[in-house]
């Protein structure tokens, strides 16, 4: 086991991160399952998108009221997991949510394509929805809505940015002699020890 610098795990993501943007063949590099848990430990997973990241942690957006955002306000817990198979490369992040503040949540609504905008309003995620007709029917009342104006970002819908206590850099090698790196944080850096594939 060696100690690391806290920037040395991110740095590394960054690396990778920038590999995977550059392959046009990766449509969507910074697609990621991110795990939640319920209040009975049950797991549920699902892929959201990365939308920074910085020595802090890693950040997504989503609604707050979804199936995800009810399992995050109850347990904090989570894990995402990257996978650029063209590259052999998979990184996996364990650690716990916390909310992004307002202005960074209304940056980054301000930021997306009006459609989605009104999308995020429109949707009441993870409910059940009766008809699709209904759905359409709450985009077009939102559009009217805001015909003219910006589209501000709604109350139940913010980001979360994972802290990591752990990150795995696994690559992928000949025979399946993997290589894995994993990093543990410490007080003032990370523990890093190589582990068996
Ligand atoms: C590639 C991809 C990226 C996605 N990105 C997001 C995202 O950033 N935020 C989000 O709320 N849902 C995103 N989704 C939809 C989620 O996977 C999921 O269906 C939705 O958030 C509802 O999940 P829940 O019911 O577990 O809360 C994405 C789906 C895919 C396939």
């Amino acid at each position: 086991m060696k100690k690391t610098s806290i920037s040395e795990p991110f740095i590394k993501f960054a690396n990778w991160f920038e590999q995977a943007q550059a392959k046009p063949e990766i449509i969507e590099p910074t697609a990621m399952c991110l795990s939640t848990v319920d209040e009975k430990n049950c797991p549920s997973s699902r892929m959201v998108l990365l939308k920074k990241f910085d020595e802090r942690g890693f950040c997504f957006f989503t609604n707050l009221t979804s199936r995800k955002g009810g399992e995050l306000a109850k347990n904090p817990n989570v894990a995402l997991c990257f996978y650029w198979g063209i590259l052999g490369l998979q990184i996996r992040i364990e650690g716990k949510i916390e909310k992004v503040t307002p202005q960074e949540a209304d940056d980054y609504f301000a930021s997306r394509r009006r459609g989605s905008q009104i999308g995020a309003w429109a949707s009441k995620q993870s409910q059940e929805m009766m008809e699709w007709n209904e759905f359409e029917e709450r985009i077009k009342k939102v559009t009217q809505d805001f015909e003219g104006q910006e589209v501000t970002r709604p109350p139940f819908w913010s980001g979360f940015r994972v802290l990591p206590k752990a990150i795995e850099f696994w690559q992928e090698g000949e025979f399946r002699i993997h290589s894995r790196e994993f990093y543990q944080r410490c007080e003032d850096g990370w523990e890093l020890k190589k582990i068996y594939p």
